[in-house]
């Protein structure tokens, strides 16, 4: 199928009274478009082969099932675009250097494309935390959720008052630039502010606040930031100056809210060997009475841990693969069924109180208590 006939037939079929709207799960779409962003930025749109409305709480993510180089590899990202344009969404993605899945996005996901996506999930978000004043604070590409929590205010006519804003290394790293020049020049009570690192090298000179974000451009840019809610999405070490500052104000951190996209995934199944070999020299070191044993009921495997590893990190010793994306129980992958024992579960919203009381863990935030037997 070429690409003029996938856009015509999904145009076609569109009718917003028949349309399903998509729920929690796993889905299959189609890539129809790919935009440009920056030079190390691109946004891919989906839409399902059976119409679907994508609905969503703006400031969440799905997780993409791709298979690379004969390997299935899972990871989330944060939908950009807004649930008030529902017939398709999108993410955007910004090559991490070296990184095996935005790299081969930037090079292989074209039109027509199709693949499954997990979700929509994800507690940052602005419909939980209703407010009349917010202030955004993003790093780079850290703007994915706070642009789909913009595209949500403009296209819904929200009495929000916004102050936004945008750190980007350089001018021509500024991510959506026209798109937020014209929502913010349309609605007097959204202001954005961006912050560049530095000038371009050899263009655009920036004639705006320079350097890193500090406290005196936030009095200036946000001299009431104390009484709004914030949400903060960028590099660890930006998001943790933030905080910082927040915190040294006297800052009431229950309205503020984070999302981090978090560290490198391990790649398991290259390490396995590597991993026995690690963990038998570190059980060695150990009393034989301090392991504790994980047992995969539906493989048939176990494995003795040392007290501190995951459940993840167990099943990874013996092979086996659980998908896993973010690595710190947000995105739900990695989610298993326990059948015994006791594990503390340190995670960030990845998994429903439901899920919970079902016996469901996320294998790569469940650390065991002693022995433990799961379904994998
Ligand atoms: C909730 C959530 C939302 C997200 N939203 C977005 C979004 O909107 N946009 C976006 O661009 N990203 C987003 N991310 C990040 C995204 O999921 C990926 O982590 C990111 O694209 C990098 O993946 P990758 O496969 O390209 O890199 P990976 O292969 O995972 O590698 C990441 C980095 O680590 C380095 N690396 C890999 N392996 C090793 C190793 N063994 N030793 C040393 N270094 C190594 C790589 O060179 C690379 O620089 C989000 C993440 C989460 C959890
Ligand atoms: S991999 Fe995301 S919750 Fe475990």
């Amino acid at each position: 199928m070429n690409n003029t006939s996938v856009s015509l037939l999904n145009t076609n079929a569109l009718n917003p009274i028949t349309t399903q709207s998509w729920s929690n799960g796993r889905h299959v779409v189609r890539c129809v478009k790919v935009i440009q962003e920056t030079w190390d930025v691109k946004t891919f749109c989906f839409m399902a082969e059976q119409p679907v409305m994508f609905f969503f709480k703006p400031g969440q993510f799905v997780t993409l099932e791709l298979e690379i180089k004969g390997e299935q590899v899972f990871r989330s990202y944060t939908i950009s675009s807004s649930p008030s344009v529902p017939y398709s969404f999108s993410i955007t993605v910004k090559r991490a250097p070296g990184g095996l899945v935005s790299n081969w996005l930037h090079d292989n996901m074209i039109e027509g494309y199709e693949l499954a996506v997990h979700g929509p999930v994800g507690q940052f978000n602005c419909i939980d935390f209703p407010a009349e004043k917010v202030l955004m604070l993003s790093g780079g590409v850290g703007i994915t959720p706070l642009m789909s929590m913009m595209r949500w205010y403009f296209d819904t006519n929200s009495a929000v008052d916004v102050e936004f804003i945008h750190s980007a290394r350089s001018p021509k790293d500024i991510i959506y630039h026209r798109e937020l020049e014209h929502i913010f020049s349309r609605i007097p009570e959204f202001k954005m502010h961006i912050v560049c690192e530095q000038s371009d090298k050899l263009g655009e000179a920036w004639a705006g606040f320079r350097g890193y974000l500090t406290k005196q451009m936030l009095e200036l840019m946000a001299p009431d930031f104390m009484e709004r809610e914030v949400y903060c999405c960028g590099p660890t070490p930006y998001m943790n100056a933030v905080k910082h500052l927040l915190e040294q104000n006297g800052f009431d951190m229950k309205h503020y809210h984070e999302e981090s996209f978090g560290a490198t995934p391990v790649d398991v199944q290259e390490d396995v060997e590597e991993f026995a070999e690690l963990a038998q020299e570190e059980a060695d070191a150990i009393q034989a009475s301090d392991l504790l044993r994980v047992d995969f009921a539906s493989t048939g495997k176990s494995v003795q841990i040392i007290p501190g590893e995951t459940v993840h990190a167990a099943a990874s010793k013996l092979g086996l693969h659980i998908p896993k994306a973010c690595g710190m129980g947000i995105c739900g992958t990695c989610k298993v069924m326990k059948i015994s024992g006791e594990v503390e579960m340190s995670h960030n919203g990845g998994i429903t109180d439901e899920d919970v009381a079902e016996g469901y863990i996320l294998s790569c935030c469940s650390v065991p208590q002693g022995d433990v037997v799961v379904e994998y």
